[in-house]
């Protein structure tokens, strides 16, 4: 099954009093269960293609469709709605808010959608225990390795058990054996639960685990 799919999408920026195309008709198509990295230079325009897959950006035109909806034509709620309940983002610099422990940051996205705190902890549990960070569940970010917190987002990005796992550069702030550690679990979730994973990248090792590499230049995909 079709999971992505993208048709003639462009995007322009606005920079000073000069409008820039970065997505310049993107065509894509991405089925449920892959594992697909994304290449390209810096400035082809990974990032804002993902952001825009991951609905955090509206397109100026062209069509996308997950998990067949048309996510370019919901309002800025449904649209919220649609990536808490379907999609799961991974950043390079984890977003993790410091003052909270590991099984706080965790449920966080649980609280937003009205778990109860018991209902919460038990789930949020579980998905800490599929990252492999039991022994740190009270642990503060800062009190953390840079693998550790970059696990705890990706134990985050599983609580509501999306279909669709966007990473933008998962392992660009981790050492090379970290990054295997790390891509190995996404592997695994992959393998586990049939998740679609897009993960953006400059490392060659992320293209070892991809089924599919995708190559951008200058807003194009080939
Ligand atoms: N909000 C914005 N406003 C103006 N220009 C932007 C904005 N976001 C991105 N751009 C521009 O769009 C281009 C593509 O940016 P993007 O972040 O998608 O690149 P990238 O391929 O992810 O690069 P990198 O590998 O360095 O992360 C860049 O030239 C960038 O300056
Ligand atoms: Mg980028």
């Amino acid at each position: 099954m079709e999971i992505v799919k993208c048709t003639e999408v462009r995007k322009k920026f606005k920079i000073a009093d000069d409008y820039f195309e970065i997505l310049k008709g993107v065509n894509l198509s991405i089925n449920e269960g892959e594992f697909v990295s994304i290449i390209g230079e810096s400035g082809s325009g990974k990032s804002t293609l993902l952001n825009i897959l991951g609905g955090l950006m509206p397109v100026d035109n062209g069509e996308i469709l997950i998990l067949n909806e048309r996510v370019d034509e919901l309002s800025e709620n449904e649209l919220a709605l649609f990536r808490k309940e379907h999609i799961g983002f991974i950043f390079q610099s984890y977003n993790l808010l410091p003052q909270l422990t590991t099984i706080e940051n965790v449920e966080m996205p649980l609280i937003f959608s009205g778990v109860p705190k018991a209902k919460r902890r038990t789930i949020a549990m579980e998905m800490i225990e599929r990252v492999g960070l039991i022994d740190r569940i009270n642990n503060k970010p800062s009190e953390l390795s840079g693998g550790q917190q970059q696990r705890v987002s990706i134990a985050r990005a599983l609580i509501n058990n999306p279909k669709l796992i966007l990473a933008d550069e998962p392992t660009g702030n981790l050492d090379s054996k970290t990054s295997i550690e790390i891509l190995d679990l996404l592997k695994e979730l992959n393998d586990t639960y049939n998740m679609t994973f897009i993960v953006v990248t400059h490392s060659q090792i992320v293209n070892e685990y991809a089924n599919r590499v995708i190559k951008m230049k200058d807003g194009l995909i080939y």
